[in-house]
């Protein structure tokens, strides 16, 4: 499960994360830490545009996989656009040196005071998610003098095939405007003074591994498109979302170059422009929670090794049954025994992985592989644990890109009232 940028020393076969030994960073910046690799996130991205150069997409990088300051900053520097769901990730945009009129806006929930901040910052489109919603961005356009570009988030009703909690794009799904309704809402948003319509917008789930669910989502949204214009309602951009999948566990995967040529194939002679919204397969594989065995716990029925870190560092394992593949960062000789890696936190549901055949010693490093998406982004203090240090290595250089939490950060902004 090691990727490009990973790999082991041909003299001590240690784990190298680009050139960096992973036993420097634990020594300089403790742990657990999330590092990630430049490199990998240069080459994801840059992946995305090589496959898909015919179609020229904006890409617009999910902020809500990783909205460290750095890996916006080092996206935006790539060209990306961004795609976000609150007031809050506008602004780490903006922070990170991103430009707001590439920036686009999902979520079912806006609040006025989001949809103010990102129409004073001038954003790309609004991806209106229903009836309710689309009032209340024309009616604050209005009132600050603006005309809001939107577009509808379709609910197309596909099976995305994917876990339930990430499947997004059939009927019982909370997002979007259903399918059926689409031509009633367009024709009113068309009668707005405070919006434009510009685009049509589907995102039908994460860790999607098939072709098909994408080009049946595609084949509806188009349909419309065509639907639309015939009522005299043109659209400029079509947007399909993210959700590719990545390779935790030599999941088979719709190579990139089959997916944007099926895309391409989709909306030829459309005359629309393309918009992406790729998160985990731009930062999943970039990075890794590293992590240190505390104590080795041997068991009747199960082998514990406790680890430093815990669900509330990385809660995938726990919230989805997600599978990460773990690496001990040195490579021990021996019978190997088989662990649950599981954290301090005080629940059963604290594991990091279940089951692994591995030689491991107290004090010796893991390294929690394909973490730089949904990690540190959905980490939490539970149990008064402050959040790991990240640490960006490029070349053979490591950066501590964000400090580790301190005690006094988490009670910053308490008052004790007796
Ligand atoms: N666009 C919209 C509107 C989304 O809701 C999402 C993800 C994306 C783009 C990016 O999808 P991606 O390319 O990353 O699959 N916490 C979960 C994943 C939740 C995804 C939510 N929406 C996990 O750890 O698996």
């Amino acid at each position: 499960m090691l990727t490009p940028h990973l790999h082991r020393s041909a003299a001590t076969s240690e784990l190298l994360y680009e050139n960096v030994a992973l036993t420097d960073i634990a020594r300089q910046f403790g742990t657990p830490t999330y590092v990630y690799s430049r490199a990998a996130i240069v080459d994801n991205f840059r992946a995305y545009k090589t496959a898909f150069a015919k179609s020229k997409p904006l890409i617009c990088y999910a902020v809500k996989a990783n909205s460290t300051l750095s890996v916006l900053a080092l996206l935006a520097a790539e060209g990306a656009g961004f795609d976000i769901v609150s007031g809050g990730e506008l602004q780490r945009v903006i922070a990170a040196g991103g430009d707001a009129s590439k920036v686009i806006f999902s979520g079912v929930a806006k609040k006025s005071d989001e949809i103010a901040l990102a129409l004073s910052h001038n954003i790309h489109c609004f991806n209106v998610e229903s009836e309710a919603e689309l009032h209340r961005v024309n009616e604050i356009a209005i009132a600050h003098g603006k005309r809001a570009r939107i577009t509808f988030r379709i609910n197309p009703d596909v099976d995305a095939k994917t876990h339930p909690y990430i499947s997004t794009g059939l009927k019982s799904n909370k997002f979007g405007v259903a399918h059926l309704d689409a031509v009633r809402l367009y024709t009113l948003a068309a009668s707005m003074k405070g919006v434009e319509v510009h685009g049509i917008e589907c995102h039908i789930g994460s860790q999607i591994t098939k072709l098909s669910p994408y080009v049946d989502a595609l084949k509806r949204l188009l349909s419309l498109v065509d639907d639309l214009a015939a009522r005299r309602i043109h659209l400029h951009h079509l947007d399909i979302g993210g959700g590719r999948g990545i390779n935790y566990q030599n999941e088979s995967l719709v190579s990139m170059n089959e997916f944007a040529d099926a895309v391409a194939a989709e909306i030829a002679g459309h005359h629309l422009d393309l918009l992406l919204e790729p998160g985990r397969s731009i930062v999943g594989d970039a990075g890794l929670l590293l992590t240190r065995i505390e104590y080795l716990k041997p068991g009747e029925t199960r082998n514990f090794a406790l680890v430093d870190a815990a669900m509330n560092d990385l809660i995938r394992p726990t919230l989805y049954d997600a599978y990460h593949a773990v690496a001990p960062v040195l490579q021990r000789e021996g019978a190997a025994t088989t662990y649950d890696i599981v954290g301090p936190v005080c629940e059963s549901g604290d594991w990091l992985a279940k089951e692994r055949a591995l030689v491991l010693e107290q004090g010796d490093l893991l390294a929690i592989l394909c973490a730089g998406a949904y990690g540190m982004t959905m980490a939490s203090n539970y149990n008064t644990r402050t959040r790991p240090c990240e640490v960006m290595v490029d070349g053979v250089d490591a950066h501590l890109i964000r400090e580790r939490e301190r005690f006094e950060d988490l009670i910053a902004h308490e008052r004790i009232v007796v």
